[in-house]
């Protein structure tokens, strides 16, 4: 099946000379079409650096990146900024939503971005919030919105362009228990239902365990966990 995400011998460094911090050390992955794949590690491991490296934010060290079989690094800024809107959608821990735009609106974002007629992209917009259940937040800004809310809307963001693969990391760190189940289960539903391939990086086993692979990233490489 196709390669969504493939790194190869990826390595990455902060810094050079003495404050050199070697993050990732010839790191091999392959995400699938459709695949569902959990990322865990400790806090300062290289979770973040990987993600932004799969979404070719920063550039490797050493090895390669290809998102839907093209070697990013060869590709000018524009046509990795079109390769990754093509394929990519990212929630982070903290939402990321435009304090001034209404739910709505910071919802219908991408596809205006892209183009799309406003009332076209608004309609959608709203069958996605819909989905989420905050069809009676629909006109809330950011701050008349609980945590939990915020990260609700940053998922209908994500998925409303139907990206190949959804990039998610520790989406639910700043939620409470209950939230964080919520939002995780939000998140599987989703991806599931718009047959997304899922990296999610979280410390939640039960939602690890969900997932058709899991992965330790540790001393710089990932190793799958049965
Ligand atoms: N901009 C930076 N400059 C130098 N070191 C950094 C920078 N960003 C992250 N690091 C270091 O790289 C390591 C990996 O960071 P990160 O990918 O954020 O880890 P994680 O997401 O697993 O918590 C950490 O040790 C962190 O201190
Ligand atoms: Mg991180």
């Amino acid at each position: 099946m196709n390669n969504i995400i493939e790194c190869r011998s990826l390595s990455f460094n902060y810094g050079a000379g003495i404050t050199k911090t070697s993050v990732l050390k010839n790191l091999d992955f392959k995400v699938k079409a459709n695949e569902k794949i959990a990322i865990i590690g400790q806090s300062g491991c290289g979770k973040s650096t990987l993600l932004n490296l799969m979404a070719g934010l920063d550039t490797p060290t050493d090895g390669e990146v290809l998102i839907d079989n093209t070697n990013i690094s060869k590709l000018k800024e524009h046509q990795r900024t079109e390769i990754r809107a093509k394929n990519l959608s990212f929630v982070y821990q903290f939402h990321h939503l435009l304090k001034d735009f209404s739910s709505l609106y910071n919802t219908a974002l991408p596809l205006l971005i892209d183009d799309m007629n406003k009332n076209e992209a608004l309609l959608k917009a709203e069958k996605i919030l819909k989905k989420v259940g905050l069809e009676s937040r629909i006109n809330h800004k950011p701050s008349e919105l609980s945590g939990g809310e915020r990260q609700r809307v940053a998922i209908a963001r994500a998925m409303i362009n139907e990206p190949t693969c959804l990039l998610a990391d520790e989406p639910s760190g700043n939620l409470d228990e209950k939230n964080a189940k919520d939002i995780l289960d939000l998140i599987i539903e989703l991806n599931n239902n718009q047959n997304t391939a899922l990296i999610i990086v979280t410390h939640d086993l039960n939602i690890a365990n969900k997932m058709d692979k899991k992965f330790d990233l540790i001393n710089g490489r990932l190793n799958e966990s049965l």
